[in-house]
């Protein structure tokens, strides 16, 4: 199996996870799978929350309603992809710059279902250089904190986020404790949101593997 039949074999799984109500959508190639599965059962939905001005524009084109989650109140499940996961089910996210508006979807639902392919499960997070969303006024001086911190940060130039702010991908950070480290990096001046999932994880993560799908909760 390849990588892209393995994001479908997920997205596949994830569907099983919707039951009415109000859902939330993540942001990426492997939610682009689900959405597509997600057009074919839209009336089974009441409306979804979308973590991206590129999904909503993808929801949108499959006919799904997509409402501001202050509209919503509590999601019954939100589905969306990683960059890393372990086994704990602590994420890395943010790699298509949508960390801030998928966290606040994660922590507004009561269910998270993450979707992945084998080749993002590791034993420690921290191979995928760390996304974190910064105001721009704030980029040198966080770099200089994650320099600090043992990380080299290196400024995604020329991307812009749907909030307007700066991303730095933070390389080589050895994310042993990634609770303590969100918290850390989270609290520092100019931080908007960091893209470790560990304070509040994935409820399920499922692994699409060329043995099937594991899951892992
Ligand atoms: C976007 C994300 C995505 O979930 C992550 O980048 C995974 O993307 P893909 O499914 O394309 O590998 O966090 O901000």
């Amino acid at each position: 199996m390849n990588q892209n039949d393995k994001k479908r074999a997920a997205a596949e799984a994830a569907i099983r996870y919707v039951d009415g109500g109000i859902i939330g959508v993540g942001t990426g190639s492997t939610v682009n799978f689900f959405i597509d599965l997600l057009a074919k059962r839209s009336r089974d939905i009441e409306a979804a929350v979308s973590s991206s001005e590129a999904t909503t524009r993808l929801l949108r084109a499959a006919g799904i309603d997509v409402i501001d989650l202050n509209q919503a109140g509590t999601l019954s499940v939100y589905v969306d992809g990683a960059d890393e996961a372990d086994k704990h089910r602590h994420l890395i996210k943010g790699g298509g710059g949508a960390l801030t508006r998928e966290k606040i979807v994660a922590a507004a639902s009561r269910k998270f279902v993450c979707i992945v392919d084998d080749s993002k499960l590791v034993p420690v997070l921290g191979h995928f250089p760390l996304p974190v969303e910064v105001i721009p006024m704030g980029r040198s001086y966080v770099s200089r904190t994650m320099i600090a911190l043992g990380g080299q940060p290196v400024y995604r130039e020329g991307f812009v986020t749907d909030n307007g702010n700066q991303i730095v991908d933070v390389h080589n950070l050895a994310i042993t404790d990634p609770v303590a480290l969100e918290q850390h990096i989270g609290g520092i001046a100019g931080v908007v949101t960091v893209g470790l999932f560990a304070a509040r994880p994935a409820d399920t993560l499922l692994v699409a593997t060329d043995n099937g799908i594991e899951t892992i909760e």
